[in-house]
């Protein structure tokens, strides 16, 4: 159709896709395959099957079962490099991934297999498909502070290749502050800040997050509406909120995508952009999160616009690499 002709016109960046999330159930059959793991499914459909939520929880427990597949760098490649490839057919240009080390140190899997496979895909995106990228690992915030330190000391390493740390996973009962110390030690060590507050969770959590952790974006962000004070403080401190449309109806954070807030974001003065979070299982990559909220909301294609600009403008590229974009 026209809209997505012109979605798909647009440069875009995504800065909100957690990498385990972009996982097909094709590539995790493969995987399985060759590492001699049995998945607790007997086709591609009934994986397809399985994939409906009715909270994030339900979507976390599946989504760290597909992990389970992944031991070799070799698979931690696949699985960015046919990212890549995918958003690559979709116009993004930029991109700042997150991936979970502690879902895979767990198992056994050591950080440098991790990281190694997932960085030479990104490399390779970069001199091949032209995508230009930032690399981000999330502390998951059901395990304890002190599991999130063992990560970060299991990083300095690669402190050069990770661009900042994020927090993701259970939000509720989880408040950001649960990992104030980590996040003082992370921005000690170079690393940028930002973390998912107010998908599930109370608008609480997001000023938790701006004044406890120092966050410079907020991932989600979707209960900031109900407050006003909120909303005045991302507005004038033009806080990015990285939204993501489809996954929100997934995980019945909204019931219909004609609630979701973007609209009224924008209309409000928020840095609002739009990202997939977790494209294999909510079934929708940049192009489709645009369109599906585009269509449901009646966007103008200047609000289109903007939601690709603003994607730009909260990135971490340099000032004059912004500029090539907008
Ligand atoms: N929220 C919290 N944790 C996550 C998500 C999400 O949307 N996706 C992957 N891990
Ligand atoms: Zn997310």
């Amino acid at each position: 159709t026209e809209l997505l002709k012109i979605i798909q016109g647009i440069p875009k960046a995504e800065l909100h896709l957690h990498l385990e999330g972009s996982f097909e159930p094709e590539l995790m059959f493969e995987i399985a395959k060759r590492n001699k793991i049995t998945l607790p499914y007997d086709s591609i459909e009934s994986v397809k099957q399985a994939y409906k939520f009715n909270n994030l929880q339900e979507f976390l427990d599946i989504y760290y079962a597909g992990a389970q597949v992944l031991l070799h760098e070799q698979d931690f490649f696949d699985l960015t490099w046919a990212y890549l490839t995918k958003v690559h057919s979709q116009n993004v240009v930029h991109v700042e991934v997150f991936f979970d080390p502690q879902t895979h140190t767990d198992r056994g899997v050591s950080f440098d297999v991790v990281i190694k496979g997932i960085y030479r895909a990104l490399e390779k995106g970069k001199s091949v498909l032209n995508i230009s990228f930032k690399l981000i690992m999330s502390y998951l915030r059901h395990l304890s502070e002190e599991a999130a330190f063992e990560t970060l000391e299991a990083s300095l390493p690669y402190k050069d290749i990770i661009d900042g740390v994020g927090l993701d996973s259970s939000e509720m009962g989880n408040p950001p502050s649960k990992f104030e110390k980590v996040f003082k030690a992370s921005a000690a060590q170079g690393y940028k800040l930002v973390a998912h507050a107010g998908e599930e969770g109370p608008s609480e959590y997001i000023w938790e997050a701006l004044d406890i952790l120092k966050v410079e974006r907020i991932d989600h962000g979707n209960r900031c509406l109900t407050d006003e004070a909120l909303v005045k403080r991302l507005v004038d401190e033009k806080i990015a909120l990285t939204l993501c449309p489809t996954s929100n109806v997934a995980l019945k954070v909204i019931q219909h995508m004609n609630e979701h807030p973007v609209a009224k974001m924008l209309d409000q003065g928020i840095m609002a952009t739009i990202h997939s979070d977790d494209p294999a299982y909510f079934g929708g990559y940049m192009n489709e999160n645009y369109y599906e909220t585009a269509k449901a909301l009646n966007l103008t294609l200047e609000q289109i616009q903007q939601l690709a600009i603003n994607g730009f403008e909260a990135s971490w590229l340099s000032e004059s690499s912004k500029k090539k974009h907008i």
